[in-house]
């Protein structure tokens, strides 16, 4: 390797001389060092032994959720002036163009699990901006399951495999979302058709969590951000979806290599909805509340850029699998609500970071902003910039540091902090959205059959008391949903006598 000036581009000899990784020249590669022709090897032959060693050590730590995925590199440009809004230096005047990398995946299954599962979709965008690497880790749907952070491990395990069978678990999946009725939001996302997209290309990345916009002034405004696919929504049906996963199982992963790679470029348009911190306080809806969205008739949508992949990586593990993202890495202008997922968020993802990729994960290529001066943090693991070579790890005053002044936001979310800071019961409200969500599937054909159907091919597996518990959750959000889903699930539910464990069903 000759030269690495941006994430992504290296350059390589024409006919590069195989060496040792300390650079010593092999003759052959594929010849271990022995004593006579049937002797025993040699300790001394550093080429078999480094070559081994490091074999040994390929793997890290897969993300402990979504670990499948992929990405590629692209440019934002802003579209519209919201400087209004923000003084995000990447979005300060229009047609301004940003670097930035894309990961999508799913959640719940494992690195080899098939791109098609029934599952959200991670969204993430790291932008190299001129005053740091800001990153939205969105997913493809409005809101989530949960509303207090301590539940995400808890939840996550339900999705994931029985710790007896190692197998995926209907009755546990079911379990904790009929006990957790706040998740009816997000289980109706789930199992309408957009629980399974046709591809990364065609769905959509929403922030769900509230942030601030804010001013060099102080004052600020609370946004929710929406990516729409410009090439329109597309979803498999359940069953197109259970096939792509046996003939295809990375369908995902290649759709959006070989578009690319064809010169088929995917973009989102990006929007943002606005409320006043005086909105906020008289909103119907409480903007902390993680599984709620802002009606779009209220709180209509801004247009102000878009974004375009446009290069593939050269290097799967290098740059996809060691991007890190985290929503605390943000710039100037932005800020995080008082939302207590998203407050718990900014710590966890930093911190899976210095686990997965090491303390120094901020100086892998990929996740290196443009320009990063701190040379208070020094040393660790795997310190490969040059450590700040002789310069002061202490603010010395021998030597010039610019400290840029950065004005915090008033802190209005005082009003709401009590409110916030206490877990919410599950009151009926929490039932008006998602039913919200069965009239929309009710305006577009098949889409109330699919959704009933989706259910019951799955709850189906689930043990006899948690599949009553969750007619009833359906039937808060709406009687005839959970009449149907109660009708639809019993007709394909085992006769009791053979439901001996209740355990395990394939997701899809
Ligand atoms: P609107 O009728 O104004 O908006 C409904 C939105 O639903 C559309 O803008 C579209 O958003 C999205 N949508 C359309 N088809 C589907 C589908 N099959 N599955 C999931 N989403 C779909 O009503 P509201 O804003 O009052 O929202 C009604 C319900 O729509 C909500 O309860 C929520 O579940 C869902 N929704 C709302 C969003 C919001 O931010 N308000 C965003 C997405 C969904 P898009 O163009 O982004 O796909
Ligand atoms: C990945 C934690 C909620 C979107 C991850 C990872 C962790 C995590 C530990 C692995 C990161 C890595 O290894 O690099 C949590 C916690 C949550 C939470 C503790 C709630 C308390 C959410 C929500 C969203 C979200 C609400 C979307 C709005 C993502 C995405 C990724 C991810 C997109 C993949 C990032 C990538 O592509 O590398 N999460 N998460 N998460 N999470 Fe969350």
């Amino acid at each position: 390797m000759v030269a690495n000036d941006k994430p992504g581009t290296f350059q390589y000899e024409q006919t590069p001389v195989y060496t040792t990784s300390n650079g010593c020249p092999v003759m052959d590669p594929e010849s271990s060092q022995r004593i006579g022709q049937n002797g025993p090897l040699l300790l001394q032959d550093f080429h078999l032994i480094d070559l081994l060693a490091h074999f040994d050590r390929e793997r890290i730590p897969e993300r402990v959720v979504h670990a499948k995925g992929a990405g590629a590199y692209g440019e934002f440009e802003v579209t519209d002036d919201i400087s209004d809004l923000t003084s995000i230096d990447m979005l300060s005047e229009v047609g301004k163009k940003t670097k930035c990398i894309a990961r999508f995946s799913t959640v719940g299954g494992e690195k080899g699990s098939p791109d098609s599962a029934r599952d959200p979709r991670g969204f993430s965008i790291k932008f190299y901006t001129d005053e740091g690497n800001w990153d939205w880790v969105f997913n493809n749907t409005p809101i989530f399951f949960l509303r207090d952070p301590s539940k995400f491990p808890i939840f996550i395990h339900t999705q994931k495999r029985n710790p007896q069978t190692n197998l995926k678990d209907a009755t546990m999946f079911w379990d904790y979302l009929s006990t957790h009725q706040e998740s009816a939001h997000q289980v109706m996302h789930l199992f309408s058709d957009r629980g399974t997209p046709y591809s990364y290309r065609h769905m959509n990345g929403y922030s769900g969590h509230t942030y601030k916009f804010t001013r060099p002034d102080g004052k600020f405004n609370y946004i929710q951000v929406h990516c729409k696919t410009d090439q329109g929504s597309k979803t498999f049906t359940n069953a197109e979806a259970g096939q792509m996963a046996s003939e295809n199982p990375d369908h995902h992963t290649q759709d959006l290599f070989d578009s690319i790679e064809k010169g088929d470029y995917p973009s989102w348009t990006c929007y943002v909805q606005v409320l006043s911190p005086e909105q906020a306080e008289k909103f119907r809806w409480n903007i902390f509340d993680l599984t709620k969205v802002w009606p779009q008739n209220d709180v209509p949508l801004r247009r102000f850029g878009k974004f375009t992949l446009s290069k593939n990586p050269e290097n799967y593990f290098a740059e996809i699998e060691q991007v890190a993202f985290s929503p605390s890495h943000m710039v100037p202008g932005v800020e995080p609500s008082a939302d207590p997922v998203l407050q718990s968020r900014l710590f966890s993802y930093p911190d899976t970071h210095r686990h997965r990729l090491g303390v120094n994960y901020q100086q892998i290529p990929v996740n290196q902003p443009l320009r990063a001066f701190n040379p208070y943090q020094r040393d660790g693991m795997m310190a490969v910039n040059g450590n700040y070579g002789a310069n002061p790890s202490y603010p010395s005053s021998f030597r010039n540091m610019t400290y840029k002044p950065v004005k915090p936001s008033q802190e209005h979310e005082k009003w709401a902090g009590a409110a916030v800071a206490q877990q919410l019961p599950v009151t009926d409200e929490d039932f008006v959205q998602p039913n919200g969500l069965w009239e929309v599937l009710g305006r577009q054909h098949g889409q109330q059959d699919n959704f009933v159907n989706n259910v019951a091919g799955h709850l189906c597996a689930a043990r006899e008391p948690v599949r009553r518990r969750t007619y009833e959750m359906f039937r808060r959000i709406n009687k005839g949903l959970g009449a149907r889903i109660e009708r639809e699930t019993e007709k394909l539910a085992p006769h009791p006598a053979s439901q001996a464990a209740g355990v395990a069903q394939a997701r899809l």
